[in-house]
């Protein structure tokens, strides 16, 4: 059976480091909906220039956008054996939505890991955070940093800071995480998926968490 999981988390929380950890433990393919935002950016197509108008405010790209392309990825060959979701859903029309397209598909989600960790990190932990151009790597000046400084350990490629994690920014993303997202814990509560997770420890601490919680993949 595929397995579906959502991570979900407030900016900072470490969904994109854990949720590509996952990934390559499980070989279960990682969706982030930010990094599909960004390659559409770098891309400049019509949908890229629209969510960099959101993007750039720290706002939320609008539902029936966002939905359409996270939809469109799940139906390529590479899901069939499941997912695992990273930034959607971000709002309760994104979750039930996913919940509509996976059961059309046959599919459910199967575990919602919640990677708790104080507000006052968060901050932190955005503001020293530099990504690989090429492969996504995520790493942290201070937390995780790179063998050489703005240099990707895995290919080399050139690192960088994205545009949305600058202090004022950031602070519009916690509240908007707050206001739209955080709705979702009650969601998943409901349908017996969630698991709360301790996001505030070493990244291989959290990531041996998740890992007791993660279904058998096959
Ligand atoms: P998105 O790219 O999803 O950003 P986000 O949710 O704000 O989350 P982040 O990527 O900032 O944090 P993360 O939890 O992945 O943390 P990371 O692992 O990098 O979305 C960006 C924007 O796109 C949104 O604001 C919105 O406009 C739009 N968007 C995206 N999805 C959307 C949707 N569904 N609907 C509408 N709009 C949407 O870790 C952060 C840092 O901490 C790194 O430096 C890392 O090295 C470090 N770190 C991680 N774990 C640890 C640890 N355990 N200890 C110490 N340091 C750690
Ligand atoms: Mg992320």
């Amino acid at each position: 059976m595929p397995v579906f999981i959502v991570m979900l988390g407030a900016p900072g929380a470490g969904k994109g480091t854990q949720a590509k950890l996952l990934a390559e433990k499980s070989g279960l393919t990682h969706i982030s909906s930010g990094d599909l935002f960004r390659d559409n950016i770098k891309n400049e197509t019509e949908l890229g220039k629209l969510a960099k108008s959101y993007i750039d405010k720290g706002e939320l790209v609008p539902d029936d956008l966002t939905i359409q392309m996270v939809k469109e990825r799940l139906s390529r060959p590479d899901c069939a054996k499941g997912a695992i979701l990273d930034g959607f859903p971000r709002t309760t029309a994104q979750a039930e939505a996913l919940d509509a397209t996976l059961s059309q598909m046959g599919h459910k989600i199967d575990l919602v890991p919640l990677i708790g960790v104080p507000e006052s990190v968060l901050m932190a932990r955005l503001s020293g955070r530099w990504t690989c151009k090429q492969c996504g790597a995520i790493y942290h000046t201070l937390f995780s940093p790179p063998k050489q400084a703005g240099i990707c350990d895995l290919d080399g490629s050139e690192l960088y800071q994205r545009p949305d994690d600058t202090p004022e920014t950031v602070s519009n993303r916690i509240k908007v995480y707050s206001e739209q997202t955080a709705p979702l814990i009650e969601y998943y509560t409901q349908r017996g998926v969630l698991a709360e997770i301790n996001g505030n420890q070493e990244i291989e601490q959290v990531t041996q968490e998740l890992i007791d919680k993660l279904p058998e993949v096959n």
